[in-house]
């Protein structure tokens, strides 16, 4: 029997569902192998409702490729680094990316299906899986057998757009128990971004159950409270149009298009010292 998502866990079909048609490009930006194998009827439902949204498409692409790139240089530095993708949903970096010590989080639904088709003990780097139910446990609880004497980096894509103040606070104290170093990888989106640019996107998503909360959390400042401050901004659109997925000349992203460029960025949040 399929077990059933909760509608956010759903949307992990989604980005997976664009990353399979970028696979199978005759010259891919990703270049995500796995993805078609993660696909089921439930994901193929969802990329029909979604598939005429091409920009957002795009932008799953360019994030996900900007993130690898960042991924592939801190491995390349540290070929043990712990590396927790939160949220994992159908992310398969454990499997394509070289080295690092994996550990993918998120609901039970999602761990049980990613499991059936990418088993963990089948990827070329070590991978361990933990099934939380973000609504009743405690992330905190659930990281804690994970706490590393050294830095980790957290990857958390496609993730905190769906959390609101409550939810993200909660999420940034279990990082900071994590480790001495922690380093997030997470997109955000100005309410400005979001008004301009993310309508059409958040219409279809609030549809499915799954709206997004980009109004109501000012994001450095919540993790900021927990003591993570922005290291770095890449900005999505930029990468769009720097790795050939959308003509926006360069020029105008950094006058007019300003919101454009800076609306819509992957932040690296750092944290020192354990909580
Ligand atoms: C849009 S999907 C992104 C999946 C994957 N990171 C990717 O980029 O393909 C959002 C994911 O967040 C997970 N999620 C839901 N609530 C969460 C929470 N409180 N903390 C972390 N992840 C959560 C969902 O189960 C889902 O897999």
């Amino acid at each position: 029997m399929v077990e059933p998502m909760p509608p956010v866990s759903l949307t992990a079909f989604y980005t997976c569902a664009v990353r399979a048609r970028d696979a199978a490009r005759l010259a891919p930006v990703v270049g995500d192998r796995f993805a078609q194998r993660l696909m089921d009827e439930r994901g193929a439902a969802l990329w029909e409702r979604m598939r005429d949204l091409k920009l957002p498409a795009l932008s799953i692409i360019a994030r996900h490729r900007l993130i690898d790139d960042r991924l592939r240089a801190l491995l390349a530095a540290d070929p043990d680094l712990r590396i927790v993708l939160l949220g994992a949903g159908f992310d398969s970096r454990a499997f394509r990316l070289a080295g690092g010590r994996w550990l993918e989080v998120d609901e039970p639904a999602v761990i049980a299906h990613k499991e059936s088709r990418l088993p963990a003990a089948d990827a070329p780097n070590p991978l361990q899986r933990i099934a939380v139910d973000f609504a009743t446990e405690s992330l905190a609880q659930r990281l804690a057998p994970f706490a590393e004497p050294r830095r980790v980096v957290v990857v958390m894509e496609g993730v905190l757009l769906y959390l609101d103040g409550a939810q993200q606070q909660a999420t940034a104290e279990a990082l900071a128990s994590l480790a001495p170093e922690v380093l997030l990888f997470a997109d955000v989106m100005t309410p400005t971004f979001f008004r301009r640019a993310g309508q059409a996107t958040h219409a279809r998503l609030r549809e499915l159950g799954a709206p997004f909360k980009v109004q109501s959390v000012d994001v450095p400042a919540l993790w900021s409270r927990a003591g993570f401050e922005v290291r770095a901004r890449h900005s999505i659109p930029a990468a769009m149009s720097r790795l050939g997925l959308a003509r926006i000349p360069g020029v105008l992203l950094a006058t007019l298009l300003r919101w454009l460029r800076d609306g819509y960025v992957v932040l690296e949040l750092a944290r020192r010292g354990r909580a």
